[in-house]
């Protein structure tokens, strides 16, 4: 992946035959954006750059430039903004020299993607230096092999004499000579996380943020641009995708002259950081995508990456067991006989892993006490969690626990003895929310305390799995442990202590599978998956509805970072009644369990959850592993159809998910057109589970992969034929190479 330096015509370009990245020195010293997008010969591209001219020795907006300042020429949103002890802002980092070491450094105190050998990678670091007030930047640039992606990250440092106040320092900023896209986000609310939101660029500032405190479940700290033409199959498409988990900004500004600039880091908003002198400030990881294959070609690009190098730890390639989660089953109402019985009913069914929920510690019957302290609830659990534990590994299955260590209700011993480490303003109501406080983890002690409660507890019992769950943003941001002329620090510094308390336990705990959750997807993002392998998508467990929700996440997450579970039905969420077949059919394409009371269930549905467990753990290492392409979207057309695949990586297999919502009369034929086979081998198709409806039997045939690819499976055969399988109805199909 070379890094290639041309000192005549000041050029910087970073390539690896997937994707060109170049930066340019310009006239003036500043450092300049030449051009990003697909692989780039050697050779210089000045000739494409704007020349200087007209004001401010600049020609107005027109100059591409890579980390861009205000109070010199550029009007458009800067990427780094210094206030200087004078109330000044006007910065122009110049160039200074650069370097090129094999391999990825580590960021300073934040997750990141990563290299397991030198040889993965090259990083380019270029160093910046604003004379007048000694602001110095330096600009890190990851290319890495086989891999279509730059991560981009910074670090400014304060070579004045005087303390300065960092007002925004983005991760990056990329800026494009043209408009011609359309801008793809992934927007919702809880329990409607992601739903994927495609609109033109239009002239101004388009973008999402956060600054509840955490990414959100409002929007995701992703962002792709792709042309007005480009589906999943095709297309340039450019992806941005933040390594962060607090308060963002990522968007899109097309100027006067129509170019755009992208930028993506941490909101300017309720952000101002003070740099005193001699010391440097770490900005978050950013990670750029380029395809020309469209949405699916970033997914490509962006899965492998972060399961690969940005996920880390025992369990991140290890297969992810089946488990059942006792929260719909019991909410707070529960025993020790209750769950060792929904634990050995689903020991029967094959499932691997018993997860106990909320409910567990303190007086905890309802959600209006007793967070913070992690001590058992000997009223529940007269035995303590071993015993619990214990009985549970003797009906053959590993053990999980429910935390939620960033919160306090006020109704708690811990609140009682420190009330001064919930946030909040003294002499000013605290906004309430699921009653219940969060605690200021920017406070070192806080995170020792957390840290050996916590560390107690996971110490107490054979426990496998932790799923820490964070159910309240952060209102009345005030910071306890931090002057005033420090509070613009606090949101960083919580999140920070937030993965620093994570990179203690996953430490200190190797063999335990840690799953991050937020009220269900509130804080599913890159910067959580470098602790946590997996999280919990969404708290909505409907089938139909989690086609939206796990369609958008799979753009850029890989289904082995995706909870999904088989919940009762009326679901609890939205009250709608699926087949038992469509809600694992959904669940299958992600990390695979369920949430609900099997000693409920009549016999011939424990069956069903029996064949859905086996048949899960048969694929189990292609859907988690496999390459997964979508394939028709819950967000186009009537959205009355979703259908999507994995296929392994040496195309040997694939398995095909298809889901109507509503039944329709008189559809005709139709068919299923899939990707990704090896055009000229043999699969042998067959339809899960058995059956000898008709459109099962005519697809069970054994046909080449162009056939399949081009002619596709059959859906509706004739219009005569009833249709199946009904309203909410779903099939899976498996293709193995013969
Ligand atoms: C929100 C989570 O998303 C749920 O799965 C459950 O763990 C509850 N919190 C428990 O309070």
């Amino acid at each position: 992946m070379p890094v290639l330096w041309d000192p005549a015509t000041r050029e910087l370009h970073l390539r690896n035959g997937l994707i060109s990245y170049v930066l340019r020195v310009l006239e003036d010293g500043t450092l300049g954006g030449a051009y990003v997008g697909g692989p780039l010969g050697e050779g210089s591209v000045a000739h494409a750059a704007p020349r200087f001219a007209g004001f401010a020795n600049r020609l107005g907006d027109a100059v591409a430039l890579e980390y861009p300042t205000p109070g010199i020429g550029d009007f458009r949103a800067p990427a780094l903004v210094i206030e200087q002890p004078d109330g000044s802002t006007a910065l122009k980092p110049a160039y200074v020299g650069h370097r090129i070491v094999a391999g990825k450094p580590q960021l300073d105190g934040l997750p990141s993607t990563y290299v397991e050998a030198a040889a993965e990678a090259d990083t380019l670091e270029v160093d910046l230096r604003d004379e007048p007030s000694g602001v110095d930047v330096a600009l890190r640039y990851t290319i890495f092999g086989g891999r279509a992606a730059i991560a981009r990250s910074a670090v400014i440092r304060n070579g004045g004499e005087r303390a300065i106040t960092i007002r925004c320092a983005m991760s990056a900023s990329l800026d494009l000579p043209d408009s011609e896209w359309e801008l793809v986000r992934l927007s919702g609310s809880w329990a409607r996380e992601r739903h994927v939101v495609r609109t033109r660029l239009a002239s101004g500032t388009q973008g999402v943020g956060s600054v509840r405190g955490a990414s959100s479940h409002q929007h995701n700290p992703f962002l792709a641009l792709v042309r007005p033409w480009a589906t999943e199959a095709q297309g340039e498409a450019l992806a941005v995708s933040l390594v962060y988990s607090g308060n963002f900004l990522a968007e899109a500004e097309v100027d006067q002259y129509a170019t755009t600039r992208v930028r993506i880091g941490i909101h300017h908003d309720e952000f101002a950081w003070r740099l005193e002198p001699g010391a440097s400030f770490q900005v978050p990881e950013a990670v750029v995508a380029w395809s020309e294959s469209g949405l699916g070609g970033i997914s490509d690009v962006l899965h492998p990456l972060y399961r690969e190098r940005l996920a880390r730890g025992a369990w991140r390639d290890r297969p992810r067991p089946v488990l059942i989660n006792n929260w719909e089953a019991t909410y707070f109402d529960f025993d020790e006989d209750k769950l060792v019985s929904i634990a050995s009913t689903s020991r029967d069914l094959g499932i691997e892993l018993f997860v106990l929920d909320d409910g567990w510690f303190g007086r905890r019957d309802d959600d209006t006490t007793s967070l913070g302290d992690w001590t058992v609830d000997r009223r529940k659990l007269p035995n303590g969690l071993d015993s619990l534990a214990r009985r549970v590994e003797g009906l053959g299955m590993r053990f999980g626990l429910w935390i939620e260590p960033e919160m306090v209700s006020e109704r708690s011993r811990l609140f009682e003895d420190h009330p001064d480490w919930a946030i909040g303003v003294p002499g000013r109501p605290r906004t309430e929310h699921r009653q219940q406080l969060v605690l200021d983890l920017g406070r070192p002690e806080v995170v020792d305390h957390l840290e050996r409660v916590l560390s107690e507890i996971l110490s107490s019992a054979p426990i496998s799995y932790v799923k820490w769950d964070m159910n309240r943003n952060i209102t009345e941001p005030w910071w306890g442990g931090l002057p005033a002329d420090r509070q613009g620090e606090g949101f960083h510094r919580y999140i920070v202590g937030v993965y620093e308390l994570y990179r203690r336990l996953t430490a200190a705990f190797p063999e335990i599978l840690f799953e991050s959750c937020a009220g269900g997807g509130g804080r599913f993002d890159p910067g959580l998956l470098a602790f946590a392998p997996q999280g919990w998508t969404s708290d909505d467990t409907d089938a139909i509805e989690r086609l939206a929700i796990q369609w958008g996440t799979s753009i850029p997450y890989p289904l082995s970072s995706m909870g999904a579970h088989v919940s009762a039905v009326p679901n609890h969420q939205i009250g709608r009644v699926t087949p038992i077949g469509t809600r694992a059919a959904v669940a299958f394409f992600g990390v695979f369990g369920y949430e609900l009371d099997p000693t409920r269930l009549d016999d011939e549905e424990r069956r069903l959850i029996a064949e859905q467990v086996a048949f899960y753990r048969t694929w189990r290492e292609t859907f988690q592993r496999g390459r997964f392409l979508r394939l028709r979207s819950p967000f186009e057309g009537d959205r009355n159809e979703t259908a999507w695949m994995v296929v392994e990586p040496d195309r040997a297999a694939a398995v095909v998910g298809w889901y109507r919502v509503l039944a329709r009369a008189s559809t005709g034929p139709s068919r299923l057109r899939v990707r990704g086979l090896e055009p000229d081998a043999s699969y042998r198709v067959s339809v899960w589970p058995p059956s000898d409806d008709p459109v099962a039997r005519a697809n069970e045939l054994v046909r080449r992969g162009d056939d399949l690819m081009r002619i596709g499976l059959f859906l509706d055969i004739a219009p005569r034929v009833p249709a199946t399988p009904g309203d909410f109805g779903s099939r899976v199909f498996v293709l193995e190479r013969t």
